[in-house]
C-alpha cells in the first residue's frame, strides 16, 4: 500500500526522505512526493509515475529544513496523477499531510468544508484531512490534529507538518501501521521500518488512536483526547542488508533462491531432537488438544497456504477445518459451539482484510492463532498466539519464499497437534520430520534447472492465457501458480482442481492454450493422468511438473519440469518453485517490472 516517511534532524531532507521512499516503493508506486518546512515556509514537490520521476525532479536540489514528510502512493480514490499525489496541502497552503488508508466519510467532510470556503484541488479522500486540520488550527498543531481525527471515519496513518509549528511532525494512526524511529538529535516517522532501518533500529510502535509528536530532540505519544502514554522503545535486530538484492537482478529472483535457506531456518526454529516444538506458544497443550474446528482466513497467496492447511489439519490432526478469504469471512455467521480457533495467515501481518477478520473473531471471543512473517506487525501484536514463518524480509511484491515458509509452518503445526492428539505415531512424526529435512536439498536441485525453465518461458511467453491444474494438496498449488503468473506478467491465468476441468473450463482448451499440470507421484496420480489425456485430446499444450524418472507422464508432456520425489504432503513446497521461476522468466521476456507489478502493493492496508 502507500508508504510514509518523515524526518526531523540535521541531515539534508532529500538524503533521508528519498532513500526512505526508495525503500518503501515496493509498497505502492504510482506517484510520490515530499513536503518540508524550511525557515518557517512550506515547500512541496510531487510527481506521478515511479519514484525516479521525483528523484529526477529533485536531482539538482539539496532540501534543507526542520521537518519533512514524504509519501509513495498506491491509488484508491482519485487517478494516479500528480494532482492526487501526496503530500496534500490545506486551503491556505501552510500545512501539509500524508495519509495511508481510506477516509470513508470524506464526501460529507468535503461538502462541509467547501461550504466554509475551502477549495479542493485533488480527487482524493486524503486531501480533506489537510483542510480539516487547518479548520481546527488556532495556535496548536497537536490539538488541531487531535480534533480533526475525531471527525474521521475509516482507516488512517497520517503525518502532518505546518508553518505554524515548524519543529514538529504530528502523526496519528487508526487501522494503518505507523512507527516513530528514535535517533540521536534526530527522529523519524514511517509506515514501515524499512524506510528508516539504515538510520535507526530503535522504534516505537503506535497503537490505534495514538497521537505522536516528533521533534528533533524529543518525542511523545498521547491518546486522542487523552493523556500522554509511555511507550516502549523496541530494538530491531534484523540487518538492513536483508533488504538488498545481493547481486540478483530482482528481489523476486533473490527470494525464490532463498527458499532452501528459509526451510533450513524453519527447521532450526521449529524442530528439536527430531520433534516439533512451538516456541513461546501461550495456548496450553490441553487446550490445543480440545480444538474441534479451525476457521482459517487469509488473502491471496496466504489464502492458498490456508487451503493447503485444511488438507493437512484434517488428514493428520483430524480437526475439521474451514478456509475463508478474509474479505468474505466477515459476511459469514461465525457459529461458535466452543473449542473453535480462528487461524490467520499473513506475510505482512498488516493486510487490512485479514486484520479485520482477526478483530471480528476476537470480538466474538474466538482464540486467534496467526502465521505471520513480519514480527511486531499489528497482527503479531493482536493475535493470541503467533507462529512465525521465518522467511526473512520479503520485498518482491509477488510472494514467493513466504508461501513455501507458510506451507512448512502449517505442516509442522499439524504434526505438533497430531502428536498431541495421538492421531499420528512418534515414528510417523520422525519420518515426516526426516523428509522435511531433505527438502532444502531438493529445492536446490529444482533451482539448478533454471536454464530449462527459461527455455519453456521462451516458448510460451506470447500465450494470451494459461491454465494450471492440480488435485488434492496441489489444487492450492495450481491456484498459486496461476496467481504468480498473472500478477507479474499480466497474462490471464486460472487455477483449477483438475477434476473440475470437465465441468466447464475444458471448453477453453485448444492448441494455443498452455496447461500447467502439477502431477507429482501421489494418490491422485492416475486421475491426474486421465485429466492430462483430456487436455491432450483437445490439443492443449501440456507443461508437466512431475517427479524425476516418471516416464509415463512424459508421454503426454510437451514440456516437463522435474521435482524430486517426496510425499504428496510436501510436494506443494517443491512444485511452487518451478512455477515461480516460470512466471518470473515469462515476465522477464515480456519486459514487466516483476518487483513492482502494476496496480499491486506489497501490503494491502485498505479494505
Ligand atoms: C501474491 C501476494 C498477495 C498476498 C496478499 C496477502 O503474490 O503477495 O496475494 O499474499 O495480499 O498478503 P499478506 O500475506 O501480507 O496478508
Amino acid at each position: 500500500m502507500c508508504g510514509i516517511v518523515g524526518y526531523t534532524g540535521n541531515r539534508s531532507m532529500d538524503s533521508v526522505l528519498l532513500v526512505g521512499l526508495e525503500r518503501l516503493s515496493y509498497r505502492g508506486y504510482d506517484s510520490s512526493g515530499i513536503a518540508i518546512v524550511s525557515e518557517g515556509e512550506l515547500s512541496f514537490w510531487r510527481k506521478s509515475g515511479k519514484l525516479h520521476e521525483l528523484e529526477e525532479m529533485l536531482k539538482d536540489k539539496t532540501l534543507t529544513g526542520t521537518v519533512g514528510i514524504a509519501h509513495t502512493r498506491w491509488a484508491t480514490h482519485g487517478k494516479p496523477n500528480e494532482i492526487n499525489a501526496h503530500p496534500h496541502l490545506s486551503h491556505n497552503r501552510k500545512l501539509a499531510i500524508v495519509h495511508n488508508g481510506i477516509i470513508e466519510n470524506f464526501h460529507d467532510l468535503r461538502m462541509k468544508l467547501s461550504r466554509k470556503g475551502h477549495i479542493f484541488r485533488s480527487g482524493t479522500d486524503s486531501e480533506v484531512i489537510a483542510h480539516l486540520v487547518e479548520e481546527y488550527l488556532q495556535d496548536d498543531l497537536v490539538t488541531a490534529v487531535e480534533k480533526a481525527v475525531l471527525d474521521l471515519e475509516g482507516a488512517y496513518a497520517i503525518a502532518v507538518i505546518a508553518e505554524s509549528d515548524p519543529d514538529k511532525i504530528v502523526v496519528c494512526r487508526s487501522g494503518s501501521p505507523l512507527i516513530i524511529g528514535v535517533g540521536k538529535e534526530e527522529n523519524f516517522i514511517a509506515s514501515d521500518i524499512n524506510a528508516i532501518i539504515n538510520h535507526t533500529k530503535d522504534v516505537v510502535y503506535l497503537e490505534d488512536n495514538d497521537i505522536g509528536v516528533v521533534m528533533k530532540n524529543d518525542f511523545y505519544v498521547k491518546k486522542t483526547g487523552g493523556a500522554k502514554v509511555s511507550k516502549e522503545i523496541n530494538h530491531i535486530s534484523w540487518d538492513p542488508k536483508a533488504a538488498e538484492k545481493n547481486g540478483y537482478p530482482h528481489f523476486m529472483l533473490k527470494e525464490i533462491f532463498e527458499q532452501p535457506m528459509v526451510v533450513r531456518r524453519i527447521i532450526s526454529k521449529m524442530i528439536s531432537d527430531d520433534k516439533v516444538v512451538l516456541r513461546n506458544f501461550k495456548m496450553s497443550d490441553s487446550k490445543l488438544k480440545k480444538i474441534k474446528r479451525f476457521i482459517i482466513q487469509a488473502c491471496g497467496t496466504s489464502w492458498h497456504a490456508g487451503l493447503y492447511g485444511k488438507y493437512l489439519l484434517e488428514k493428520y490432526a483430524r480437526i475439521l477445518t474451514e478456509v475463508d478469504i478474509s474479505s468474505e469471512f466477515r459476511y459469514r455467521q461465525m457459529i461458535m459451539s466452543g473449542n473453535e480457533v480462528v487461524i490467520a495467515l499473513s506475510q505482512s501481518g498488516e493486510t487490512a482484510d485479514t486484520l479485520a477478520g482477526i478483530r471480528e473473531a476476537k470480538s466474538r471471543f474466538f482464540n486467534v492463532i496467526s502465521f505471520i512473517n513480519a514480527k511486531n506487525s499489528t497482527m503479531d501484536r493482536e493475535s493470541d498466539d503467533v507462529i512465525y514463518s521465518y522467511a526473512g524480509q520479503e520485498v518482491g511484491v509477488a510472494s514467493t519464499k513466504n508461501f513455501t515458509a507458510q506451507l512448512i509452518s502449517v505442516y509442522l503445526f499439524t504434526i505438533y497437534l497430531a502428536i498431541l492428539k495421538g492421531t499420528i505415531s512418534e515414528e510417523q512424526e520422525r519420518n515426516m520430520v526426516a523428509e522435511l529435512k531433505r527438502l532444502p536439498e531438493y529445492m536446490e536441485q529444482i533451482l539448478s534447472q533454471s536454464d530449462e525453465i527459461i527455455k519453456i518461458a521462451e516458448k510460451y511467453y506470447l500465450s494470451k492465457e494459461f491454465l494450471f491444474i492440480g488435485r488434492s494438496v496441489n489444487y492450492p498449488s495450481a491456484l498459486e501458480g496461476a496467481l504468480k503468473l498473472k500478477e507479474i506478467s499480466y497474462i490471464h491465468a486460472t487455477g483449477y482442481p483438475a477434476g473440475e476441468l470437465k465441468h466447464g473450463p475444458i471448453a477453453l482448451i485448444d492448441s494455443r492454450l498452455p496447461v500447467v499440470c502439477i502431477v507429482p507421484k501421489s494418490e491422485t496420480y492416475e486421475k491426474m493422468i486421465t485429466n492430462i489425456e483430456e487436455v491432450k485430446a483437445r490439443k492443449g499444450k501440456v507443461i508437466v511438473i512431475g517427479t524425476y524418472g516418471d516416464e509415463q507422464v512424459k508421454k503426454y508432456a510437451d514440456d516437463i519440469i522435474y521435482i524430486p520425489e517426496v510425499s504428496e504432503d510436501l510436494s506443494p513446497a517443491l512444485a511452487a518453485l518451478p512455477m515461480q521461476l516460470l512466471s518470473y522468466h515469462i515476465a522477464m521476456k515480456l519486459d514487466c517490472d516483476v518487483d513492482q507489478p502494476r496496480n499491486l502493493a506489497k501490503s494491502v492496508t485498505v479494505e
